[in-house]
């Protein structure tokens, strides 16, 4: 398993350029499965996740395939097995985004239950809740989710007991081809699923509402092929804003709509950054230390949570202190055992950390958990003083795209260590 060593306590200056969100590509490359003609995708981000939803789909039948400007095309007209295979599921939980198409468009589907999750429990319950509305068989067999119609989903009222972003997406493009209207209540109004919303517009779908709590769908019989973008990733550009307020520099990123993320913005701003919005790019930088300040996470337009970790990790060297509540999930404080180890002063309180700032935080060696957890460590690793070496990177590498050369490029000390076999081999011979 790879590892990153950092050599931190420099500042990172300069611009990158914002990937491709992995949380918007996810669902629109499951919206080709409702298409009867080819899907060409923009700003499709080079990720494990997404390799993996490639890797789902060309195993339903899909022909798969990526031109030298990186264009992703899509085409599920021979598609013929609507299922989703556990070995694949469990790496991504949100393969479950195949469920509501492949229902929608073969009438019948086989879903691997995703799992666990280090962040928590994580079920489909409305999901399924939805689909059933819709007029959806759906029973649980050896941890599949077993879904049938007979003809067509039925359109439905559907209201969340809470606000879920996949489950949005799945019932959305699930109703896309039912037969009436439906409408969702509660509905997640993340920028992800009005980039999924317009996607599906240009497919043929009808849709109103895509970003309102409120979102109705008339069903078509049949959606097209259509060239789509997907919209720059906020949790990336965020993550690079604050490497930059970490470490005392001046970052700017750009191809992005930084109206995606006012809340970050108000928080660093309110922390004493100062932040610059322009067309298309935007840029933090710290002419003095950050002070510290209360976070809560809550759905779009509210806190991300997907942000949560990295904005602990900036308050561990603000004066004062920070409360951070993470209301979404309900063990999304992985990275905290390891922040201390660097020499963070964190204490936990159920789903509140209170955070007191400290000078600055010393390198160690540290254990990546989760995909967001392992941005925040290497956040902490680029303000430490000293060399911090972050071990289990596959995490990073399902949602941050060459994560070593942009952050190289504004000027850090980093590189991925991958261990040689033979050595590994050798040093397992020699202690048996
Ligand atoms: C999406 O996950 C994102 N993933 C997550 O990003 C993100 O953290 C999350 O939304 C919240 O913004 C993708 O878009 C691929 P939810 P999702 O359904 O849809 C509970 C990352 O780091 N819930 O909005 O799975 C759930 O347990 C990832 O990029 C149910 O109880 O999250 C959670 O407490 C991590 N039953 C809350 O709702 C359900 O049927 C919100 O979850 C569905 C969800």
């Amino acid at each position: 398993m790879d590892s990153i060593i950092i050599r931190g306590d420099r500042p990172l200056v300069g611009t990158v350029e914002a990937s491709g969100a992995k949380n918007a590509a996810l669902p629109l490359l499951a919206a080709g499965i409702l298409a009867d003609g080819p899907m060409v995708y923009h700003r499709i981000p080079h990720l494990r996740d997404i390799t993996t939803m490639m890797t789902l789909l060309a195993n339903q039948g899909a022909d798969v395939s990526m031109d030298d400007q990186g264009r992703v095309r899509v085409d599920t007209s021979a598609s013929h097995l609507p299922e989703a295979p556990y070995e694949l599921v469990k790496t991504m939980r949100a393969s479950a985004l195949v469920l509501g198409p492949l229902l929608a468009r073969f009438g019948h589907a086989r879903v691997s239950l995703p799992g666990g999750c280090a962040i928590g429990a994580r079920p489909m319950d409305m999901h399924l809740k939805g689909l059933e509305a819709m007029g959806a068989s759906i029973h649980v067999d050896q941890g599949y989710v077993v879904a049938k119609t007979t003809g067509r989903l039925q359109g439905a009222r559907i209201v969340f007991d809470k606000v879920t972003v996949t489950g949005t997406e799945n019932l959305m493009m699930a109703a896309t081809m039912a037969e009436g209207d439906t409408v969702l209540e509660n509905a997640a109004r993340e920028p992800e699923v009005v980039n999924l919303a317009q996607s599906l517009m240009a497919m043929g779908a009808d849709i109103e509402g895509e970003g309102s709590g409120y979102i109705r769908i008339r069903g078509m019989e049949r959606l097209n092929g259509a060239e789509v973008s997907v919209i720059a990733d906020r949790i990336e550009t965020a993550t690079y804003l604050a490497a930059g307020l970490i470490t005392g520099g001046d970052v700017t990123v750009k191809h992005v709509d930084a109206g995606m993320l006012d809340a970050f913005l108000a928080r660093v701003a309110e922390a004493g950054a100062n932040v610059e919005v322009g067309d298309g790019w935007v840029r933090c930088s710290a002419s003095e230390r950050l002070r510290g300040v209360n976070v809560q996470t809550s759905p779009h337009p509210g806190f991300p949570t997907d942000i949560q970790a990295q904005f602990m990790a900036l308050m561990c060297t603000a004066s004062g202190s920070s409360v951070i509540s993470e209301t979404i999930f309900e063990n999304r404080f992985m990275h905290v055992q390891e922040l201390r180890r660097l020499g963070a002063n964190i204490v936990l309180n159920g789903s509140t950390a209170v955070v007191d700032g400290i000078d600055f935080l010393s390198g160690a060696p540290v254990m990546a958990t989760d995909l967001r957890a392992s941005a925040s460590l290497v956040l902490a690793g680029l303000a430490a003083t000293g060399e911090t070496t972050i071990s289990r990177v596959y995490h990073i590498d399902r949602g941050y795209e060459r994560i070593e050369e942009k952050l190289r490029a504004l000027g850090a000390s980093i590189e991925r260590i991958t261990p040689n076999p033979e050595l590994f081999r050798s040093s397992r011979l020699a202690t048996n």
